[in-house]
Formats: structure tokens, C-alpha cells, sequence
């Protein structure tokens, strides 16, 4: 296998290629896992509102901004902020961005990789037929029994991040176009397929209203803080991974449209998952504010019952580990450019280093769920401090900095020559979203939390 810095800096084959990709990156545990049980804890409707709102107006201008920086400097994004510097003439200290970013993604992987084990894990219940025929209370037992057993969890976390590894090493094309390009189509049809089922219970309509009508008095300044660090979690902003995804994407493509592309087809899946969800949690008397469990204590009462849920449940849960395992790449991804292109470390033993440091690292969350259930620092379990730290406080924070070096620092006619609009106006639309709304409406949502505002 080859080790030279061209492998990893190779380029993607076409503009599908890089939206797949960018795609794969968004969609993932993020969209069908954490979606719906954010939306359940913070009361529905108006969560989803401010969501929906950060997407438009936060997301995709930094979407925009990420993938300029990376595609303009051609570089992981430790290296991209240095020549980004170089070339505004800016200070030098812009570059711990990327160091940030490098973090952030680590720390992130180390339990997005615990949780997509657990998805993993349900590939082999559907398939034994753990889930046939059994009512909610038994469902919640075979959740409840699987996360207290730290051997399990070590065993399905071990398992996903070698298969991470595994992708990640061979390089950018042969990995990460393949896996993305058939396996997220599918996933779309079998969500629709679920939605499908979720309109035969006769909850239906109340799942849709807990999901669409907003009652804003259930909305806290924290719900608030979840719902924008949700926006830059599930787009994968704020920590390098699109601009490292950028980094790859050749001059003539339009940046602009792309974000959009991706999204759109991010929010959709997201959207539909709560959609299917909701009204079987209500069918089944379930609480949808119980937490991180709920997709595995409400989907396989579907594939339980359903014609065709055995088969339906398998594909299911495979699909939603190669989601998981598209985004997981794009999160070690910084980490593994930066050791061979700066570090002069071959690709295996970048991947070797960073997959091992992850991985000790999860060992924490998957206590937090058993052994160390109790250990709390600031009334968060350790999964959850991990969780709050990255999503809400490094993602959002590192989103504002990309936005303000796009919107200030950045000279305006290399963003202009970069992102190549059709036209002036929607030019000055993102320079504007970058320059004033998107940072602004960042540090409002912080002032708030600490109780400022
Ligand atoms: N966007 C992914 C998801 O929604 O599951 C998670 C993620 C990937 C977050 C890459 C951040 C990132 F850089």
C-alpha cells in the first residue's frame, strides 16, 4: 500500500463524488439517532423550529465558508488555516482552528463510535429475531440488558472502529466514494419505508404534531444552545471535516449549490426519521424525552409487528452503521492528514495512532453507560459532558471562527474568485449570512446561555 502524501491528497473523481461524500459525512447517527431524541428532551415542535432556522442561516453559509477555505489552501485543515494566514497576511494564531477541529473530531468519534456499535450490535438482534413479536416493555429490557454489559459495548465499539480504520487507510477514492455511493440511496428507501409504517398506527397525527406545532414556551436557552450545535453536528461543521472534504473538490464546481444540495438531503433524512418515529413512540405509550435509547427501544417494535420487519430490521440497522461508518471517516479524517502530510507518519500509522487514541478515549462513554453510570461531572454522565462539550460549546465555537475569518478576515476577492456565484447578489447574500448573521446569532445563543441576555 502506498504511504505518499498524493494518496492522501488525492482529489475526488467528479462533483457527485464529493457531494456523496459531503453527504455521507452529514448524514449520519446525527440525523437518525440524535434527532429524534434531542427533539423528544426538548418538548418538539419549536426545537425543530430553531433547528430549522440554524440550518438555513448558520449551517449553510459555514458550509459555504468550510468548503471555500479547504478547496482554496488544498490542505488538511491545521495546514489550510496556516496558509489561509499567509495569505490574508492575518495572525498566525488562526491556525489553532484547525488544531481545534482535529480535537473536536476525536473526541466526537470516540462515542459517535460507541453508539453506531450499538447499531451495529442490533444487525445481529434483527437478525436472530430478538425483535419478533415482542412488545415494548421487552424491547426496552433487550435495550435496558444490552448497555449495562461493558463487554458488549467494548466488543461492537472495538468492531466499528476497525472498520474505520480500515476504510480510512485506503485513502480517499477507494474508500470513501464506494462506500458512500450505493449505500445512501438505500437508506432514503428504507426510511420512507418506516414513515410508510408509522402512517398505519393510529398515532400518526400526533407524532407529526409533536414534531410540527411549535409551543414555544417549552423552549429553554439550552434547548436553544442544542438545537444550533445540532445544526453544525449533523452538517459536520465547525471542526474541518468539510473543509478537509473541500480540500479534495476541484476549482470548476460551484460551492454554493453543492451546500445546498447536501443540506437539503441531510434536513430531509432527519425530518423523516422523526416522521417514522414519533408516532410509534406515542402508539406504544413511550415517553419521547427517554434519551438516547429511543431508537432502539421504539424502531424494532416496528419490525417486530410489520410484514417483512425481520428482513426490514436487518437492512435497517446495516444501513444505519454504513452511515454511521461514512460520517466516522470524515471525523478522524483531519486527525490522519495532518499526521502524514505534517508528521511525516505513514497513512497506516496515522490511522493505527489516531483509531487507538479514539478508541481508549470511548471506553469512558461506554462506562458512563454501566460501571460509571454514577461518576458525573457538572450533572452530565461522562458520555453526556463529551457529547455537550463538542456539539454545543467546539463545534458552534470553531463554526463562529471560520465564519468570521470567511466574513472579515479573508480578502473579499479571493472569497469572490473562489466561490464563483452566478451573480453579485447572492454573492453579498452569503457574505452577508457569513459576516454578521451567522457569528452574531452564534454569540447571541452563548450570551444567553450564560445569562447575559
Ligand atoms: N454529521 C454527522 C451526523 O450527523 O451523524 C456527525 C459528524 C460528522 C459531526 C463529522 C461532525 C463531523 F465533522
Amino acid at each position: 500500500m502506498t504511504d505518499t502524501k498524493k494518496t492522501v491528497h488525492g482529489a475526488w473523481s467528479s462533483r457527485f463524488a464529493f457531494i456523496l461524500a459531503a453527504t455521507g459525512s452529514a448524514v449520519g447517527l446525527g440525523n437518525i439517532w440524535k434527532f429524534p431524541y434531542i427533539t423528544g428532551e426538548n418538548g418538539g415542535g419549536a426545537f425543530v423550529i430553531v433547528y430549522l432556522l440554524c440550518v438555513l442561516l448558520i449551517g449553510i453559509p459555514i458550509m459555504i465558508a468550510e468548503t471555500m477555505l479547504g478547496r482554496r489552501s488544498q490542505k488538511n485543515p491545521i495546514e489550510a488555516m496556516e496558509v489561509l494566514t499567509d495569505e490574508a497576511g492575518a495572525d498566525h494564531n488562526w491556525h489553532y482552528l484547525g488544531w481545534m477541529g482535529v480535537i473536536a473530531g476525536l473526541l466526537i468519534l470516540s462515542y459517535y463510535s460507541v453508539i453506531a456499535g450499538w447499531a451495529s450490535a442490533y444487525i445481529l438482534k434483527a437478525f436472530t429475531g430478538s425483535f419478533l413479536d415482542a412488545d415494548a416493555l421487552t424491547i426496552k429490557k433487550i435495550f435496558d440488558d444490552f448497555v449495562a454489559s461493558p463487554i458488549q459495548l467494548i466488543f461492537w465499539h472495538s468492531l466499528f472502529m476497525l472498520a474505520t480504520m480500515l476504510i480510512v487507510v485506503r485513502g480517499v477514492n477507494n474508500g470513501l466514494e464506494k462506500a458512500a455511493q450505493y449505500l445512501m440511496p438505500s437508506l432514503f428507501v428504507l426510511i420512507f419505508a418506516l414513515v410508510g409504517y408509522a402512517m398505519t398506527t393510529d398515532s400518526y397525527f400526533q407524532g407529526l404534531h409533536f414534531l410540527f406545532m411549535p409551543d414555544f414556551s417549552k423552549l429553554t436557552s439550552n434547548s436553544v444552545l442544542t438545537a444550533m450545535g445540532h445544526a453544525f453536528f449533523t452538517l459536520s461543521l465547525g471542526m474541518g471535516a468539510i473543509m478537509v472534504y473541500g480540500s479534495y473538490l476541484s476549482k470548476n464546481i460551484s460551492i454554493a449549490k453543492t451546500a445546498f444540495l447536501i443540506a437539503g438531503a441531510d434536513t430531509i433524512v432527519a425530518l423523516l426519521a422523526g416522521i417514522a418515529i414519533f408516532p410509534i413512540v406515542f402508539a406504544n405509550n413511550l415517553h419521547p424525552n427517554s434519551g438516547p435509547g429511543l431508537i432502539f427501544e421504539t424502531l424494532p417494535i416496528a419490525f417486530g409487528s410489520m410484514t417483512g420487519g425481520w428482513l426490514m430490521g436487518i437492512l435497517f440497522f446495516v444501513m444505519l452503521a454504513v452511515a454511521a461508518l461514512t460520517s466516522a471517516i470524515s471525523l478522524i479524517e483531519p486527525a490522519v492528514a495532518w499526521l502524514v502530510e505534517n508528521k511525516d507518519f505513514t497513512r497506516e500509522k496515522a490511522c493505527v495512532w489516531s483509531g487507538l487514541v479514539t478508541w481508549a478515549l470511548g471506553l469512558g462513554t461506554v462506562f458512563s453507560f454501566n460501571i460509571w453510570s454514577n461518576v458525573k461531572f457538572f450533572d452530565r454522565s461522562i458520555f453526556q459532558l463529551l457529547d455537550y462539550l463538542t456539539a454545543n460549546l467546539m463545534l458552534p465555537i470553531g463554526g463562529f471562527c471560520i465564519a468570521v475569518f470567511s466574513g472579515w478576515i479573508m480578502k473579499k476577492h479571493h472569497s469572490e474568485q473562489e466561490l464563483n456565484m452566478p451573480n453579485e447578489t447572492s454573492y453579498q447574500i452569503w457574505k452577508l449570512l457569513i459576516s454578521y448573521v451567522a457569528p452574531g446569532s452564534v454569540f447571541l445563543v452563548f450570551l444567553h446561555v450564560i445569562g447575559v441576555l
